[in-house]
């Protein structure tokens, strides 16, 4: 479904949020490891990203990883880690030839150097790519993006950049991990669970949800239309009055 036609309002999708969660719930079904979970998924996300180009999205933001997910049993947390430089050398090529820029959303700590390198390639290669952003949402937790964001704020009214009385809702926005992209407008969590579990707080204020039973490696083009055709159809009032 191309992009313009989603909609009779022609109500534009310009970003697209995926919780991708359900991995280890589809292994364990079919008698493997969550690792083996976590390896189909990576491989669905290659597949989200030609969906999304197919279907005219500029932005897509993917939760791979989260600040809690560090709870996680030390070999799934391992595994999780090399999970993303297996996805970036498996298909840096197609990306560039799909004209994908890589974006990382999240927080340094903990991170192996072979990992920041890896993000750090993965950005410099990429950052004139123009067909779609995929932004890996990678040791990222919403509430810890606030307090950077704060953080940042505060040494900026230190040193004289800043005046608190400029601060508002625009302003404070500059301050979030990657300020230029726009808030996203429909946020898909399959695996049954319906919660953020942390992801954009401050970006999700006014995002569309879609909530799905599928299991993320099972997700298809046929959901993510159920999802956008779902989506057409919503009156987005940002608290003004509807449409009718
Ligand atoms: C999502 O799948 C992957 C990450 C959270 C990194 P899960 O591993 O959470 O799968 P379930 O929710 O246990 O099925
Ligand atoms: C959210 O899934 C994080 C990612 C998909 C990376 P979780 O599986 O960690 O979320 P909870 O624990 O069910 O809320
Ligand atoms: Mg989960």
């Amino acid at each position: 479904m191309p992009n313009d036609s989603i909609g009779s309002q022609k109500q534009i999708l310009q970003h697209l949020a995926v919780i991708m969660d359900g991995n280890g719930r589809w292994a364990l079904k079919r008698g493997l490891a969550r690792s083996a979970g976590h390896r189909y998924g990576a491989e669905k996300l290659y597949d989200l990203c030609v969906m999304c180009i197919e279907r005219q999205i500029k932005y897509v933001t993917v939760f791979a990883f989260s600040t809690e997910n560090w709870r996680r049993p030390a070999d799934e947390v391992a595994q999780l880690m090399d999970l993303f430089v297996y996805f970036y050398n498996k298909y840096k090529d197609e990306m560039e030839k799909e004209g994908i820029r890589l974006r990382f959303s999240g927080v340094e700590d903990g991170l192996s150097q072979r990992i920041l390198d890896t993000i750090n390639e993965a950005e410099s290669t990429s950052d004139k790519r123009k067909t779609m952003q995929l932004i890996l949402a990678f040791n990222y937790g919403g509430r810890r993006e606030i307090v950077d964001s704060s953080k940042k704020i505060a040494a900026a009214i230190q040193n004289g950049e800043l005046n608190p009385d400029d601060l508002d809702e625009d302003s404070f926005r500059d301050y979030l991990y990657l300020p230029d992209v726009p808030d996203p407008d429909l946020i898909i969590r399959p695996s049954g669970e319906q919660r953020l579990s942390n992801f954009l707080l401050w970006q999700a204020a006014y995002s569309e949800l879609y909530f799905a039973e599928v299991l993320w490696p099972d997700f298809s083009a046929d959901i993510m239309d159920k999802a956008l055709e779902d989506y057409s159809k919503r009156d987005r009032r940002f608290g003004a009055i509807g449409k009718e």
